[in-house]
């Protein structure tokens, strides 16, 4: 009897225990983002004036932009098409690519030409698919924008390839693209005109680490969410950097930016308290002016021989730490490439 009754016990205070870990760390995640969110809201109030670029006019140019059929990429995709460029909408839905067509053309944008192009990113064979098409269609690209992602999903998915989903969507489908795409990247680069890779980010990178040792960061817990959006979004600063360092080994005319949007109005936050409140995000930056310093990473002469920089509204901003730490970056780079089956990433070359 004494002895259920202190077996009872014990499992109440470990319960317990087991109960509240799993709500400070849920809130303990949730401060630290609302914290890192608010100081690039003032990031974004006290250099509006810098955010924004001229489009300059770049006829003859291949520009493909993922995710780009809503939410900010579909602000870049207007501008790219304002600049006369050949814009490529990578996306899941084709008809929400197609509707955002008609909408920018009766926006009275004529300029350009847009082609919707299926992918989902949350499939390494979807996205081998595509740049199976792409390569077919086309000989060179211009600009690669690796925008889609998704943030906190409510429940956690293992993609058909086995990862966590934010990873796949945000991450590893875009270093499986870029290897795949590199050939045509290559053939459009020119010395004084390089092609450019944009990898949208986030300033969530800042709060965030890359936990090795158990990339689903405990996939049971609710705070898992969070440290996996973080974890994906750093991951694409840390490839930007490597990748950077061994397209210039290479001597290749191709350059790689991560780019922080700003804190932006969109279906993002759509799970979120905040998406729940609209008026909170009055003050927050549209779309059309969250797309302005990917464009500026994507067509700026000013950066033009001065890859692996950091961006956030149109000016380089600190690199998180533990993106510059060549160990990590080997890591990653060699876990990446195992993960989407890669030997080399440059084997397509
Ligand atoms: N909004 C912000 O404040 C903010 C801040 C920092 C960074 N960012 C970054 O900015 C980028 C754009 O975000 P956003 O705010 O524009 O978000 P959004 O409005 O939710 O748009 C996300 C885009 O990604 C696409 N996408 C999601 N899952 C996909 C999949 N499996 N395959 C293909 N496409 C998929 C969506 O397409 P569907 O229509 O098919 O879902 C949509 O086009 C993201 O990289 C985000 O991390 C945003």
């Amino acid at each position: 009897m004494l002895l259920e009754a202190a077996l009872a016990c014990a499992s109440i205070i470990v319960g317990a225990i087991v109960y509240s870990t799993m709500v400070y760390s849920t809130c303990w995640s949730h401060i630290k983002y609302y914290y890192i969110g608010t100081v690039y809201h003032f990031h974004d109030i006290f250099n509006i004036r810098r955010n924004k670029i001229d489009l300059p006019s770049k006829p003859g140019k291949v520009a493909i932009v993922t995710g780009g059929s809503r939410g900010i990429g579909a602000e870049v995709v207007k501008k790219l098409l304002q600049c006369d460029m050949e814009v490529i909408i990578a996306c899941r839905t084709t008809s929400a690519g197609e509707k955002l067509i008609l909408k920018i053309r009766e926006s009275g944008v004529a300029s350009g030409l847009a082609k919707v192009y299926k992918l989902d990113n949350s499939s390494l064979e979807s996205v081998r698919k595509f740049a199976e098409q792409i390569k077919t269609d086309y000989d060179r690209i211009h600009i690669l924008i690796n925008n889609a992602a998704i943030m906190f999903p409510l429940a956690y998915n293992k993609t058909e390839d086995g990862y966590e989903e934010q990873w796949v969507v945000n991450y590893l489908s875009h270093f499986l693209l870029t290897s795949l795409l590199l050939p045509l990247l290559k053939s459009g680069g020119r010395p004084g005109e390089c092609s450019r890779i944009v990898n949208v980010t986030s300033c969530a990178q800042d709060i965030s680490t890359i936990n090795f040792e158990d990339l689903e960061n405990g996939s049971k817990e609710t705070s898992y969410t969070y440290a996996s959006y973080g974890q994906s979004k750093l991951a694409q600063t840390i490839f930007t950097i490597t990748l950077q360092r061994l397209l210039q080994e290479k001597s290749l005319n191709v350059l790689v930016y991560a780019v922080h949007p700003g804190i932006v109005i969109t279906d993002i936050f759509k799970d979120t308290l905040i998406g729940n409140n609209k008026w909170l995000m009055a003050a927050w930056k549209t779309p059309d002016r969250g797309a302005t310093p990917i464009i500026y990473a994507a067509v700026s002469e000013d950066i033009e021989r001065k890859g692996g920089l950091y961006i956030s509204n149109c000016k380089e901003i600190a690199t998180p730490s533990l993106a510059l730490k060549e160990e990590v970056q080997e890591r990653l780079f060699d876990l990446s490439l195992k993960q989407v089956h890669l030997k080399d990433f440059f084997q397509y070359l």
